[in-house]
């Protein structure tokens, strides 16, 4: 290849990362979205609007661990660290090398802990960092787009690894996330945040000791 064609193949990948640069980190989310249309299932990142009106339930003096599945860029990574104890921690589950690599280099708390792998495996994953349950657990995922049977699966090993008293968190476009949940939880609240791109669906499932 001649220096002038090289030279003109260098070029789009010059503007692509300048592009990147300009967008900071929705330049990642965008292109993690890119990648993987189906698993992200949004090109913009959860609205302040929607972040605290998620949070705003749980009861962080009992909370020790909080699990996050999808954290995608980390949206909702910083707000979390913010109200959690000292002692508490923070795993994040994401299957998207770029955005836990991106995690890993840009949030530094000693209490947070990012993990590639599947929401599925959640019980192993917080075996394997010493905890035997979860207080909280929110999900980001795009339940209505994941592949066939990952969804009520996933919703099956949230139950189980949260302890009595706990909840799950969910935001979502559709409603589809809470038939998963109702097969498992019996109260579960709900709301619906206009201000987000796409506006949102919350769903807070309450594990009860007889649940
Ligand atoms: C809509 S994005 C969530 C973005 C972010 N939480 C926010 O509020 O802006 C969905 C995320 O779920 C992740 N994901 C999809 N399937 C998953 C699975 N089975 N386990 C863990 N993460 C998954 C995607 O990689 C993506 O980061």
């Amino acid at each position: 290849m001649s220096s002038n064609e090289l030279a003109r193949e260098a070029l789009p990948t010059k503007i692509k990362k300048k592009v990147k640069r300009a967008l900071g980190p929705w330049g990642v989310f965008l292109e993690g979205f890119v990648r993987h249309p189906v698993m992200v299932g949004s090109i913009i990142p959860s609205s302040r609007f929607t972040i605290q009106r998620m949070l705003g339930p749980v009861k962080w003096d009992e909370c020790r661990l909080f699990v996050e599945y999808g954290p995608g860029i980390g949206t909702f990574c910083q707000p979390v660290l913010d109200r959690l104890g000292r002692d508490g921690r923070l795993i994040v589950i994401d299957t998207n090398p770029l955005y836990i690599d991106y995690l890993r280099n840009s949030i530094t708390d000693s209490r947070f802990t990012a993990v590639l792998g599947s929401a599925a495996d959640v019980e192993e994953i917080v075996r394997a960092h010493g905890h035997d349950h979860a207080d909280y657990v929110l999900s980001g995922l795009p339940f209505s787009t994941l592949p066939a049977g990952v969804g009520p699966a996933i919703a099956e090993a949230t139950h189980r690894v949260i302890r009595p008293g706990g909840a799950f968190l969910v935001y979502q476009f559709s409603t589809r996330a809470r038939a998963f949940m109702a097969r498992h939880f019996r109260r579960i609240d709900s709301d619906f945040v206009f201000l987000n791109v796409l506006p949102a669906f919350l769903f807070w499932g309450w594990k009860s000791d007889t649940d």
